[in-house]
């Protein structure tokens, strides 16, 4: 990490980002589980400035509530209504200077120190559509400034297609200016040296070249890129670091680029679990959000997603084709082809396949939520099992207590919303509906098809089918003619056959064959 530390890091969030097409800004589209803007924070975080300000504009108050949501510290700056980087960075550096000498002068410094207070040192200025770059980029870019003694330092980028980019422009190996793609000759635009947006300027040299900008330009905007020539005109010493990884500085400008962004980011972190001991069978159908953790010897099947604050315990088993949502997954516990949100799997606990957990859903140590089920705002004790086909909503579920298949947990009315509680080492029986509010007590039992609609008392069983009643001969009579009239009848005459075997009695080999023949 860098040793210098800079005295303020400004990114330029102000754009609409019009090739987005969105009605998002484009600093707010998201990739690996935040937004571009979040990304561009988190890195100049890494750095500890002493003042950390975001330039917004367009739909500044959604921009904004997202900065202040990463970075409750950071400044926000408006840019006005005059457009171009170069007026972005006008404007933070306005506010930054107003900020310092607003603290200064709260500090009950007399005049001349407060007008002094304005901000000096090296400035980082970093875009918020560039959301590979990550502090070691910056440090190493600031360290390279500070180590050159220059003014100002340019990141930059050899690509093979420099289309739209700003060019450097080069007199004798020496960085002379920046030309925008639209302003350059067609001689420049065969320069394949790209300036990727990222700077660090001495704060009063910047102060002193943005004073002289002007909007003679093709795109009629304040260049911040003109900087570069200005400064160098009055003497200072300009230079660019060329970034040792293009791909990690190219710039998002449309969802095709968001897209590419995305799997890069993820790559680089599905590869970092991977270095901690994960085994990650297809790191490309695997996609982790970067507030994500994998313990040690976890597996993560193709097909993955894992996302929000979500986290895999030691020698868990997640996947195939699952998605977690803020969900803890307990050491050893397994999650096959499931679909989870806000929840908890406890240690050594099987999930699915096929089970949905909606939020609120806590499974203990060692329990099952099986096949075909769905669970929201319910807690399943250690142990307990509810293998498959149920519905279990509102629910505390004690110890060791099994859920009979297809069993219902009728937590809705129409108008409220009611708990139902089950007590330790219960038997619910399969195909059960349990209508809430209810108390099922420890160690009791519910019969098979059951609906418990009163409270079940420790260690009874309830069971309250009706009894079986059986009309011989219905559907010979009543359903005549149907295949199933025909079924019954063929049973009734092998019936008649294997009685007449046992008895030894002749048989006619008419009726037999007939029998045989349809089977
Ligand atoms: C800019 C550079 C170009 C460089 C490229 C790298 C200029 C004039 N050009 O071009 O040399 O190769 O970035 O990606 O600087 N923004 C504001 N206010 C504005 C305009 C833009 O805050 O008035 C912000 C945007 O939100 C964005 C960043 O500045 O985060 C860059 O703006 P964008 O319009 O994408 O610039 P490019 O055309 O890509
Ligand atoms: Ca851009």
């Amino acid at each position: 990490m860098s040793a210098n530390r800079p005295a303020a890091v400004m990114i330029l969030a102000a754009g609409e980002g019009t090739r987005m097409r969105s009605a998002t800004p484009k600093v707010l589209h998201r990739i690996g589980g935040r937004s571009l803007v979040h990304h561009a924070i988190d890195a100049a975080q890494g750095l500890n400035p002493e003042h950390l300000v975001v330039v917004v504009r367009h739909e500044r108050d959604r921009v904004g509530a997202q900065v202040l949501e990463a970075a409750p510290d950071a400044l926000l700056a408006d840019q006005d209504d005059i457009p171009g980087t170069g007026r972005a960075v006008w404007c933070g550096l306005t506010a930054l200077d107003a900020r310092a000498m607003a603290a200064a002068t709260v500090n009950g410094h007399d005049r001349e120190t407060v007008l002094a207070s304005e901000v000096s040192g090296p400035v980082v200025v970093t875009s918020a559509d560039v959301p590979l770059v990550d502090t070691a980029l910056l440090a190493a870019m600031v360290d390279d400034h500070v180590e050159n003694e220059r003014a100002v330092t340019v990141v930059s980028a050899r690509v093979p297609d420099p289309t739209g980019y700003g060019r450097i422009v080069r007199d004798g190996g020496e960085v002379t200016g920046i030309v925008e793609h639209k302003d350059a000759t067609a001689q420049q635009r065969e320069i394949n040296e790209i300036n990727t947006g990222l700077y660090v300027f001495d704060a009063a040299t910047l102060r002193g070249a943005l004073a002289s900008l002007t909007t003679d330009n093709a795109q009629g905007e304040l260049y911040l890129t003109d900087v570069i020539a200005i400064a160098r005109a009055g003497g200072s010493r300009v230079g660019a670091y060329i970034a040792p990884d293009a791909a990690a500085v190219e710039g998002v400008n449309d969802r095709v680029q968001l897209a590419e962004a995305g799997r890069a980011l993820n790559r680089r972190i599905v590869e970092r679990w991977m270095r901690e001991g994960c085994t990650i069978v297809d790191p490309a159908t695997t996609w982790v959000d970067v507030t994500v953790t994998i313990g040690k010897d976890a597996t993560i099947l193709p097909g993955t997603q894992l996302q929000g604050s979500t986290s895999v315990g030691a020698n868990a088993v997640v996947g195939p084709d699952t998605t977690l949502a803020d969900v803890e997954v307990g050491d050893g516990a397994t999650v096959i082809r499931s679909h989870g949100s806000s929840s908890r799997i406890g240690a050594g606990a099987s999930v699915g396949p096929f089970a949905y957990l909606r939020p609120g859903t806590v499974l203990g140590d060692g329990g099952k939520i099986g096949t075909y089920v769905e669970t929201k705002n319910a807690t399943i004790g250690a142990g307990s099992k509810v293998p498959h086909l149920s519905y279990v909503g509102d629910a505390t579920i004690g110890e060791q207590t099994n859920i009979g298949a297809s069993t219902i947990f009728v937590n809705y009315d129409g108008v409220t919303k009611s708990h139902t509680t089950v007590g330790d080492h219960v038997r619910v029986g399969s195909d059960n509906t349990l209508i809430a509010p209810l108390v099922i007590g420890d160690g009791a039992y519910t019969g098979a098809g059951a609906i418990i609609r009163h409270n079940v008392p420790a260690g009874a069983l309830a069971r309250n089918s009706a009894p079986q009643q059986v009309i011989e001969g219905w559907v010979r009579e009543r359903r005549a003619g149907t295949p199933s009239a025909e079924a019954a009848e063929r049973a009734a005459q092998n019936g008649r056959l294997s009685e007449a075997a046992a008895s030894g009695e002749p048989v006619s080999s008419q009726e037999g064959n007939a029998t045989r023949g349809e089977q």
